[in-house]
């Protein structure tokens, strides 16, 4: 189906803490483009190999190919410049993803810095413009994000990480934590971006509403194992294992 090489190869991943913490075995082609949901309870060690897909953990065994590179044989330094670059990584407690102390216009344009612009005028402006794509008023951007409602912080991390138009995306629970109604607007505006920017995307959900509304495949994970994957409508609508149809009927009952 896929003539061009997948974005991301993975293959026997493998990263334990403890027997049955962490994740085992996981192996995924994610081509460009492509939306992966990784789909669990609780301690299925989602976050855990999120942290190992993005050049944040190093796992204990398996590959990971980025491009055609396996990502753990290059150094540190490479790793670090993908994520300033080519990736982004969104996480559910959006100050853990943002600089407190810098303004809301400084946590985009740094992220353009950092890819190499140094057009004070052009920065200002875009950092503006992404302000704008996230529905955060104009007239904030020399605010701190620590005065932003919860929903404003989660909306500046995704224009921090997608300004510089990454390859691809990682989120992590990105609605969790937040109002129903924030939720559904957040849901909607990362669904336009996702579309309009062509990302691949890998994320990472305990709830399957928002795994099907993003997901064009899905991962199904128990206790550190991909239990079923698929795509997103035959794995919520026919789920194969035992454990997903429990899964399913846990949230549609
Ligand atoms: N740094 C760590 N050290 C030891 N155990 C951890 C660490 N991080 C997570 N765990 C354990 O690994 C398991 C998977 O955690 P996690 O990946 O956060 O799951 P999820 O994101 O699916 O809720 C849990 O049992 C958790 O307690
Ligand atoms: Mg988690």
């Amino acid at each position: 189906m896929h003539n061009e090489q997948p974005l991301l190869a993975v293959n026997n991943l493998t990263h334990l803490y403890a027997p049955g913490k962490g994740f085992e075995q996981v192996s995924f082609d994610l081509y460009p483009g492509e939306v992966l949901g990784i789909v669990g309870e609780s301690g299925s060690g989602k976050t855990t190999l999120l942290k190992s897909l993005s050049a944040r953990l190093i796992p204990q065994q398996g590959t990971i190919h980025y491009q055609g590179n396996d990502l753990y044989q290059q150094d540190e330094s490479a790793r670090r410049r993908l994520l300033r670059t080519e990736w982004g990584v969104v996480h559910q407690h959006a100050l853990d993803g943002l600089r407190p102390q810098v303004t809301a216009g400084g946590n985009i344009g740094e992220r353009l810095m950092a890819i190499g612009q140094r057009h004070y005028g052009e920065i200002r402006a875009t950092a503006a413009h992404w302000l704008q794509e996230v529905e955060i008023a104009a007239n904030r951007i020399d605010d701190l994000p620590t005065t932003f409602s919860g929903g404003m912080q989660q909306r500046l991390q995704i224009a921090r990480n997608l300004v510089t138009q990454p390859k691809l995306v990682f989120m992590d629970e990105p609605t969790g934590g937040l109002d129903v109604s924030v939720q559904a607007r957040l849901l909607d505006l990362l669904r336009t971006l996702v579309r309009e920017l062509n990302l691949a995307v890998v994320i990472v959900t305990h709830d399957l509403g928002v795994a099907r509304l993003l997901a064009h495949r899905l991962l199904v994970m128990k206790q550190g194992r991909v239990v079923e994957n698929g795509l997103t409508d035959r794995v919520l609508d026919d789920p194969h294992h035992p454990y997903t149809q429990l899964l399913v009927s846990s949230v549609l009952n």
